[in-house]
């Protein structure tokens, strides 16, 4: 018999291999998805598979297909989960998941297993792909069947069976990073009354202590999608690299919040998503250009919809591609150029423009116009409110 391991180099991860082994009487193929988690978290990570007694360790670059294939289809819709969260981690599981299938195909792999806890989201979107992608395939979770419930007992696990593990018995934080955010829950942040430590953030500068001086940042969007920053046209991926190089510095895409679980309980959450929120703040501002009021309602629908399904691991689903086809459809016109100012913590897009904009200065000034007749205003109010006139009568009439 034989599992695929999505793998880590983490505790829960190292301890998951021998685990397997153990109570599945299996062979354990490691793969460890590369999705800009960072250098720290890949190097020597196959050895250290290997080390747990993996009989093969993959690693799959998944950086440009990721942005490219989930994070820039996501933008098209403008989905923000809650009105805060950039659905950093959410977004990345349903390629890990993709990717651990193809690697389970091409082992001859019977069952496939993660490291997440019975208690979080992202048990349910590894599996609801899995589910879609690979129903025949067996799910192992050993966190929700394993009597190793802290970090202590895990670490005596692994010393119990001579494998080394650099972990140590006190880390504080639950930390998940890709390309496009880092998330951390757990240690004092469980106390929403407890303000997050310095500790807590890791790739953005303190608003506090960003540059006196803001910066300013060019951004190029084609049919919503982001093409070029400052000018030079980079892949998807690299956009987003070039931006979060921009945007940390100037603390940039902070948010700490609480939010509800789809297992129903709520959690605390602090992320980090410098770039991402540049690229959100830049979309927003050509929507606002090119789309018309009932168009702009639609995208809000569109993308809460789109947050939630997202958020629950619906990907592989038909109505994914469906609100994701609303969503195109409208993306259609929303091509321009912004800029945008960072500073202390914050962005907004200070110049805008588009071909297609619907934004005329000839209609909407306060000054002189010879396009617009004010007196057509009044028919079109009394049309539009005749439903509330009627009913004032009736009442006056009773
Ligand atoms: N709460 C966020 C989400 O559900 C982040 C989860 C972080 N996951 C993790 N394994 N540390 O998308
Ligand atoms: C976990 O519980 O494995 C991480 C947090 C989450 O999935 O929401």
């Amino acid at each position: 018999k034989k599992v695929v391991l999505a793998y880590s180099g983490g505790l829960d991860t190292s301890a998951i291999v021998p685990w397997l082994k153990e109570n599945y009487d299996c062979e354990v193929v490691a793969f460890v998805a590369d999705v800009g988690q960072g250098e720290e978290e890949l190097v020597g990570v196959e050895e250290k598979a290997l080390a747990s007694g993996a009989s093969e360790c993959h690693i799959v670059d998944l950086k440009e297909e990721m942005v490219s294939d989930y994070i820039y289809p996501t933008l098209k819709t403008g989905a923000i989960y809650e009105g805060t969260y950039l659905l950093g981690t959410s977004m990345a599981r349903p390629i890990i998941a993709k990717a651990q299938v193809e690697i389970a195909r091409k082992v001859g792999a019977d069952a496939l297993a993660h490291g997440c806890t019975g208690k979080g989201n992202d048990q349910v979107r590894f599996e609801s792909c899995f589910s879609a992608l690979a129903p025949d395939l067996k799910v192992i979770a050993p966190w929700r069947e394993w009597d190793l419930s802290s970090r202590e007992s895990l670490l005596d696990y692994l010393a119990e069976r001579d494998i080394p593990c650099a972990a140590s018995a006190t880390k504080i934080y639950s930390r998940d990073a890709n390309a496009w955010h880092i998330s951390h829950e757990g240690g004092e942040l469980e106390d929403p009354w407890n303000q997050p430590s310095d500790q807590v953030w890791t790739w953005t500068t303190a608003p506090e202590q960003a540059p006196d001086k803001p910066e300013f940042v060019a951004v190029s969007v084609e049919k919503g999608q982001i093409v070029a920053v400052n000018g030079e046209r980079y892949s998807p991926y690299k956009c987003l690299i070039e931006l979060n190089k921009l945007a940390a510095p100037h603390g940039v895409g902070r948010v700490d919040i609480l939010e509800n679980r789809l297992v129903g309980m709520k959690s605390r959450g602090c992320y980090e998503t410098p770039g991402g929120t540049v690229m959100m703040a830049a979309l927003q501002a050509i929507d606002e250009l090119v789309l018309d009021k009932a168009s702009r309602k639609w995208k809000e629908a569109l993308s809460s919809e789109f947050a939630h399904l997202v958020y629950d691991g619906r990907w592989f689903t038909p109505l994914k591609d469906s609100v994701l086809a609303g969503a195109e459809a409208l993306s259609e016109v929303a091509t321009g150029e912004v800029i945008l100012k960072m500073y202390k913590g914050q962005v907004a897009a200070v110049q805008k423009q588009s071909v297609n904009s619907l934004y005329s200065e000839d209609f909407a000034t306060f000054g002189e116009d010879d396009v617009y007749d004010q007196s057509h205003a009044e028919g079109f109010i009394r049309l539009f409110s005749l439903s509330s006139r009627i009913a004032a009568l009736n009442a006056k009439a009773k």
